[in-house]
């Protein structure tokens, strides 16, 4: 089971430091811890790295590089250890306007440089309520799929991540998740990619376990409560016993 803890744009250099320090040697048998933290300290973990902790960058440009002062590529984030990436995130979407166009071209970029993306999807509460969500999940998928060489990509990420429930304490039902990964599975069945499939949206120490066990779930992406290194800790642990 992957655990994605995304940091966002919270936790200073020190804190990300408490993070690695407390993960070290901590007993991830059934997991793959993967740490979310800002650009400036993804490289704090590269020592450590091992098959059970990895680190994904939050963003990446959509270039390979070039005059885009301010901008991060994706050789500079595997020259550092990265090994995931996320990719169209709502929050990308919706607040600094990424397209479409956007997204297929930074997934591109990943692949590029051998960093696994992990594509964001997720409908909107308007979107759900007129019985859109199989529509905008495909949408999403194809466009960021579409036309790249996926041949070298050893695995997909995709991560089923509701608008409505992301920050906002409302979880979607095991019903809705179990819905959302039929519909993406179907949609790149015939791709030839390896695919895994993760929940992101308040998801807490409360209801970790339910979701967990949705059919074809294989990863929680975990916001709000993982700036808690003790409620992370315990939902790591909870999984590692089921
Ligand atoms: P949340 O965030 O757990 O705070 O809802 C999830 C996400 O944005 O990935």
């Amino acid at each position: 089971m992957y655990v994605f803890a995304n940091l966002k744009m919270n936790c200073t250099d020190d804190v990300v430091s408490r993070y690695i320090s407390h993960f070290d040697n901590f007993d991830f048998s059934g997991t793959e811890f993967v740490l979310c933290p800002s650009f400036v300290s993804l490289y704090r973990a590269r020592d450590i790295l091992n098959e059970h902790f990895s680190i994904c960058a939050q963003n990446v440009n959509n270039a390979g590089a070039g005059s885009f002062t301010g901008e991060v590529s994706a050789s500079m984030l595997a020259s550092v250890g990265v090994k995931y990436c996320l990719v169209g995130h709502s929050e990308r979407r919706t607040l600094f306007a990424e397209t479409d166009v956007h997204i297929r071209q930074k997934i591109e970029q990943c692949l590029a440089s051998g960093i696994v993306p992990v594509l964001c999807v997720g409908e909107t509460k308007a979107e759900k309520d007129a019985g859109d969500t199989c529509e905008v999940l495909k949408k999403q998928i194809f466009s960021a799929l579409d036309g790249l060489d996926l041949s070298n990509l050893h695995k997909l990420i995709l991560a089923y991540e509701p608008v409505w429930a992301i920050g906002t304490g409302v979880t979607a039902s095991t019903a809705d998740i179990e819905y959302a990964v039929g519909v993406l599975s179907d949609a790149v069945r015939g791709l030839g990619v390896n695919c895994a499939f993760l929940y992101g949206g308040s998801i807490n120490t409360d209801n970790f376990a339910e979701i967990s066990k949705v059919r074809g779930i294989d990863g929680l992406l975990i916001g709000g409560a993982s700036l808690d290194i003790d409620k992370l800790s315990s939902i790591i642990k909870g999984l590692n016993n089921e």
